[in-house]
């Protein structure tokens, strides 16, 4: 059953978070909901733009139609990654999608609450929720001096000012984290403060935490013993994925993991049998493993076993 991000964030404040997960192809549909049902918990498919041109944009949705028929006990979103201004209208438009995320964090602060307005406006017309990101995610290096560090932290008074004037339904902050398998080269972690202070600022608001792969050490030294170049590759603490719930993050983003995952499978059993050329033996030991992968991240998200907590909330309204 699809629903809003808004429905499951009602579910989850200060409780637990909401894991995200980007997908591409059949594979990791079929991981997905698999190790979600596994781990009983609801969820948010995340579908970038370039996921979207992949193959075609119709492509995943009807991957998604059909997994919502073979997985009828499952509960979650559709979400749109990373939007601009007409990716998220052609979203929108289409009908399919529950939720969208309008990233104008790259503009200067007017022109970010400018379009973030022009999306809200035409996404809450149609009952569709939206993300938008105040900050800059990436790059908050260990060298650079805390004030030049701090300014692309998102700032709290202006993560309110922001909320008040948009009136977007989450909001993207920059905590610290950063996309992909580098995020950090030396001891930087999550700047909890600054999630405190947006907090006070703005109590039962939900937030959103990008770049939350953990980079298993243990997965990398596994691609990296299967001829793979990944030295250096650094993640979040998945530990404390909890404390930033209680500080109101409702959704955590995942991506590079499930990449990670299709790595280590592909390179070891390529390794392990190189007569092979058939693609299924391998798509089957991935769609496990992904269930798995899944699976493991709501256990730390606090998602595991909220699913007929939100289908009994649904049905009360
Ligand atoms: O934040 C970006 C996500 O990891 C999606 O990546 O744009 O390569 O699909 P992508
Ligand atoms: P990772 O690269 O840490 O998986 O982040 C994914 C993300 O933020 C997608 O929007
Ligand atoms: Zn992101």
């Amino acid at each position: 059953m699809i629903i809003t991000t808004k429905k499951l964030f009602e579910a989850a404040y200060g409780k637990y978070a909401i894991g995200a997960y980007n997908i591409n192809n059949l594979e990791q549909t079929m991981g997905l909901f698999r190790g979600n049902l596994d781990s009983k918990a609801p969820f948010i498919i995340q579908i970038s733009k370039g996921a979207r041109s992949y193959t075609h944009k119709f492509m995943l949705e009807g991957l998604i139609r059909s997994a919502d028929q073979v997985f009828s006990d499952a509960i979650f979103a559709v979400h749109l990654d990373h939007g601009d201004e007409e990716t998220c209208y052609d979203c929108i438009s289409s009908g399919f999608y529950s939720s969208v995320m309008i990233d104008a964090s790259h503009e200067n602060f007017e022109t970010n609450i400018a379009i973030t307005n022009r999306v809200v406006d035409t996404a809450h017309a149609k009952g569709i929720v939206v993300e938008a990101e105040l900050g800059q995610l990436g790059g908050v290096e260990e060298h650079i001096k805390v004030s030049e560090s701090e300014a692309k932290l998102t700032n709290p008074d202006q993560a309110a000012e922001f909320v008040n004037r948009t009136g977007v339904d989450s909001l993207a902050c920059a905590i610290g984290t950063s996309h992909g398998a580098f995020k950090f080269s030396g001891s930087q972690g999550l700047h909890f403060e600054v999630l405190e202070e947006i907090q006070k600022r703005l109590p039962g608001f939900p937030l959103v935490m990008h770049g939350s792969s953990s980079v298993p050490q243990d997965e990398v030294a596994r691609i990296n013993a299967a001829g793979g170049k990944l030295k250096g590759a650094k993640g979040v603490d998945a530990d404390q994925f909890k404390r930033a719930a209680e500080l109101g993050v409702t959704k955590v983003n995942i991506d590079t993991d499930g990449r990670l995952v299709w790595t280590r499978v592909h390179r070891e059993h390529f390794i392990e049998h190189p007569e092979n050329f058939d693609l299924r033996p391998v798509g089957k030991i991935f769609m496990t493993e992904y269930a798995k992968f899944i699976a493991g991240k709501n256990e730390k998200l606090g998602s595991a076993g909220q699913l007929e907590a939100v289908r009994k909330m649904l049905a009360a309204k």
